[in-house]
């Protein structure tokens, strides 16, 4: 994401290192949150808000061909960004490298618990990667809630929300509902239909923005994945970050099984690796 944004790696400073992530992930796990615990928090985020708009400045007095320079001149051209706005785009960018990753690899945990769906997957890639990308997302959102604010006073869902009440969604339960996914919502199934999509990305006008190339990136990674292991076998269950808005794989150990190919067939993955 760091290249994606264009930002160098001796710009990233301490305060976007994982030892200072390690502190928010701290606060929002399951632990109790404490006054000093709050305020170390908010200590950090405030560094790390002050070092974006640091690095905006750096592209504003002297402009690149990157994201950020783009975003810069798109605030100051069209006025279309406050300054805010460009700071929280920028974590939103920043910190979602690591919700790909992590769907990729609760997907492949899955298609290993689940070795038919695997096989239908490899054996049509193309008619089941979307599928496979969609109950990803689904089963097990990266994302676990996601904060809104009412903007006006609106009724929904038989309640009323007041203008400016905070507002959580909670994606994982909303994903797993049986009024909607039916009654084996709980079960990991690639055959479910693709075109009813979950709430992993949100909806409505700040739907992710980087949903389309997530989708191709998790659809191209687990058809390959299975393509190039014939099979693939979880050997201890899945490490989560015990974070409470984000769920998100920590650690996930597999033994693969790489049949040998025909000559001029797709390289297997080299075997001190698999
Ligand atoms: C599987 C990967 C991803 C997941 C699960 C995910 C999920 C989300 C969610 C839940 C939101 C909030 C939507 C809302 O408020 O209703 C969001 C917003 C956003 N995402 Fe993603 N995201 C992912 C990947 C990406 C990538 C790769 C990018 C950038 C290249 C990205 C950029 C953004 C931005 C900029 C927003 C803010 C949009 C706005 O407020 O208008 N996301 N994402």
């Amino acid at each position: 994401m760091m290249d994606f944004l264009g930002v160098d790696e001796d710009e990233l400073g301490n305060t976007m290192s994982p030892a200072g992530g390690s502190t928010v992930i701290d606060a929002f796990g399951p632990g109790e949150m404490t006054e000093q615990t709050r305020a170390m928090v908010n200590t950090y985020i405030q560094a790390a808000m002050d070092h974006t708009a640091m690095l905006y400045d750096r592209r504003r007095q002297q402009p690149r061909d990157d994201l950020l320079t783009h975003l810069v001149q798109a605030q100051n051209e069209e006025g279309r960004l406050t300054e805010g706005e460009l700071i929280t785009l920028f974590s939103s960018i920043f910190g979602s490298g690591t919700s790909t990753a992590s769907i990729i690899a609760s997907g492949i945990a899955e298609l290993a618990r689940h070795p038919e769906q695997a096989e239908l997957l490899r054996g049509n890639p193309d008619a089941w990667k979307k599928g496979a990308c969609e109950e990803s997302l689904r089963y097990r959102p990266a994302i676990n809630a996601i904060g809104q604010k009412a903007a006006n006073h609106t009724h929904a869902f038989d309640m009323e929300f007041a203008a400016g009440t905070h507002i959580t969604v909670v994606v994982g339960a909303v994903n797993r509902d049986p009024r909607h996914w039916g009654e084996d919502a709980e079960h990991f199934d690639i055959r479910r239909d693709s075109q009813n999509a979950s709430l992993s990305f949100g909806i409505g006008p700040h739907v992710c923005l980087g949903h389309a190339m997530s989708r191709a990136t998790i659809e191209e990674a687990l058809a390959v994945f299975v393509e190039r292991c014939d099979e693939i076998e979880l050997l201890e269950e899945p490490r989560w970050i015990p974070f409470v808005q984000e769920n998100k794989v920590e650690n996930l150990r597999l033994g693969v099984l790489v049949k040998e190919r025909a000559a001029g067939g797709i390289s297997p993955i080299a075997g001190d690796r698999a």
